[in-house]
């Protein structure tokens, strides 16, 4: 959580990190801040709420300056106020510093400091990085950044500026991403690519307990011994573009609609001859006699999904899905012979990564799936497959979820394989039908008018409750999570037979809307009785599947989805289904691409 952007070059650094924030504001909107250096020292404006708010400030008056830093704030430690917002100055304000991540110590930092006679001005655990920094602080900018370093107990990704060395930019990284970029009118650095693709597509991705110097001209890399570190220079393939709305009101809604091009592109990325598909080729899943899944959020989501597949597929004796937050502290029996894959859109997830070490800590071996390049899964992991989504800038995940399923399909089908559990024809037409998802997905997208019709009528439930079986309970799931996080209407994920034991009782009349998938056709009798037994309590009932049999009437409504295998049917359903919570969500007003107290990247506990 949090963004941190900072620039050092030829140009008004302030332009430059207020654009950057607005492309990392996704990663938290408590508040938003930035410090400039001018020969007057440090002038800093910070202002709670969105960056809207800070950019209004600005216009009031702001120095111009060559170097700054910048923040956009998921609040942890300290309520979201002004004095609580980055950049954080020492009492001096001799060093300025922007931090994504915990401190964990700072109590026992803050306790020592004051005793020292140190004033602090804010509620954060921030502040004690400038202020300790300060009280180090002997005229070596990098002496006391080590001296800080090792002090510091917790995750933090940092920028930091001094001002004795007016030239110099400083950034440390440990347990949360920092990228540099180099560009031909200054370096930067970043906490996401987004923020520095108008610049530049070269960058260097920060590793953990390492330190980058940058002057206008120049980067050098140090570990905290100070001995310098050579890195390679990477170039990013995202282009400007899709770091842009492009004409749509929201980017979900714009992610919604690119669906068919990622699930094309993420295709491609498993065909012959690409990095993913030699990587998949490398694993030999008869060594191993358990997979476990673990993840976090709409990436779990395509975990429970990913289950029915594999185990329907891989007929493997043991396939375990876990939230990554409930793995990481439940001691698992795992061992060299379990594969954990880990699944997240960002590479960043806090509960993710503790997850990832974890299982390898154990000897497991680690594949990861990740949407991030450069991102601390992607780099720590044994094997990791990229989702080919792009940059994907709504709170609500859409299109790296799709992407997501459509490589964990690829696995199983591969490892099916392998395990000899597929005939040659029967692999082929089940590649086949992979590659029949985008078209598809295009003809979800079709329904868009009537999904919005519907949702516009759908604003005033007080519940709702999405509810399938197998394959159809797994997307509920998501369906579920989807409406609730961006239109903050109560909604529940419901498998069909449960219903009656219990959930039923919720059911209140026509002030409760049921969403019902059917699209597993062998069960789909038994949907529908489901359905009937909430009708007939009086729930009003959507339903989305690619069985033509439904029949409407004014307490039933039909999303028809084209026919697909049924364990990929998922990805289609899912696009209806994000479709009716995007409607929903807009039409009751909400910020939807940065539901309240949300942040895309959860890289704290
Ligand atoms: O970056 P990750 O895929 O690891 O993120 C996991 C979850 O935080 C994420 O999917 C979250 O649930 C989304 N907001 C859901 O739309």
């Amino acid at each position: 959580m949090c963004g941190i952007i900072g620039y050092i070059g030829e140009e008004d650094a302030v332009p430059i990190i207020i654009e950057g924030l607005k492309k990392l504001e996704y990663r938290g909107y408590d508040s938003a801040g930035i410090a400039v250096y001018t020969e007057n020292g440090f002038d800093v404006l910070k202002q709670k709420g969105r960056l809207s708010g800070l950019e209004e400030k600005l216009s009031g008056g702001f120095p111009q300056s060559h170097q700054g830093i910048g923040h956009t704030r998921w609040a942890t430690h300290g309520e979201p106020s002004d004095i609580n917002s980055h950049p954080h100055l020492g009492t001096d304000s001799k060093i300025a510093i922007v931090h994504n991540g915990i401190i964990e110590n700072y109590k026992q930092l803050k306790e020592y400091l004051e005793s020292k006679g140190v004033v602090f001005a804010s509620q954060t655990d921030s502040e004690v990085i400038a202020q300790l920094a300060e009280y180090y602080y002997e005229g070596d900018i990098m002496d006391t950044v080590c001296k800080v370093s090792s002090r510091l107990e917790g995750s933090y990704a940092l920028g930091i500026m001094c001002s004795d060395d007016p030239n110099t930019l400083i950034a440390v990284k440990k347990d949360n991403p920092l990228i540099i970029g180099i560009s031909e009118h200054g370096n930067l650095i970043a906490s996401d690519v987004p923020a520095l693709l108008k610049h530049t597509n070269k960058v260097y991705y920060l590793d953990d307990n390492e330190i980058a110097v940058l002057k206008s001209d120049s980067i050098n890399f140090f570990d905290f011994d100070m001995d310098e570190v050579d890195k390679t220079l990477e170039t990013i393939t995202w282009s400007m573009d899709s770091a842009e709305k492009g004409g749509y009101p929201h980017f979900m809604l714009k992610e919604i609609m690119e669906q068919p091009k990622v699930l094309r592109d993420t295709i491609n990325s498993m065909m012959t001859d690409t990095e993913n598909n030699r990587i998949l080729e490398e694993i030999d899943i008869r060594k191993f006699d358990k997979i476990i899944i673990t993840a976090c959020g709409s990436a779990y989501n395509a975990g429970v999904v990913s289950k029915y597949v594999f185990e329907e597929l891989c007929r493997f004796p043991l396939i375990e899905v876990e939230l990554a937050s409930e793995f990481r502290y439940k001691n698992s029996v795992i061992n060299d012979k379990t594969l954990v894959i880990l699944v997240s859109q960002s590479g960043e997830t806090a509960d993710t990564i503790a997850a990832m070490r974890e299982a390898k800590s154990k000897g497991a071996v680690t594949l990861s799936i990740v949407n991030v390049i450069g991102s601390t899964i992607a780099k720590e992991s044994d094997y990791t497959i990229f989702t080919a989504a792009g940059p994907e800038i709504a709170v609500a995940t859409t299109k790296a979820f799709s992407a997501q399923l459509v490589l964990l399909y690829f696995l199983a089908v591969r490892f099916s394989k392998k395990l000899g559990r597929l005939d040659e024809a029967l692999y082929e037409k089940l590649e086949q039908e992979i590659v029949s998802l985008p078209d598809k997905a295009t003809e979800v997208l079709e329904h868009i008018d009537f999904i919005q019709k519907y949702a516009s009528n759908s604003v005033a439930y007080k519940s709702v409750f999405f509810i399938g079986r197998n394959i159809d309970y797994a997307i509920a799931l998501e369906g579920s999570l989807k409406l609730k996080e961006i239109s903050y209407i109560h909604s529940e994920a419901y498998a069909g037979g449960e219903l009656k034991h219990g959930t039923i009782a919720l059911i209140d009349g026509e002030n409760t809307l049921v969403v019902g998938i059917a699209c597993c056709k062998r069960l789909f009798p038994k949907t529908l009785s489901n359905i009937e037994q909430v009708l007939s309590r009086g729930a009003n009932v959507l339903f989305v599947s690619n069985i033509e049999q439904v029949t409407t009437d004014e307490k039933t409504s039909k999303i028809t989805i084209p026919d697909i295998y049924d364990l990929f049917s998922p990805s289609l359903s899912v696009i209806a289904l994000q479709l009716f919570s995007y409607y929903v969500a807009a039409n009751r007003g909400c910020d939807i691409d940065k539901p309240r107290n949300l942040a895309k990247s959860v890289t704290v506990e």
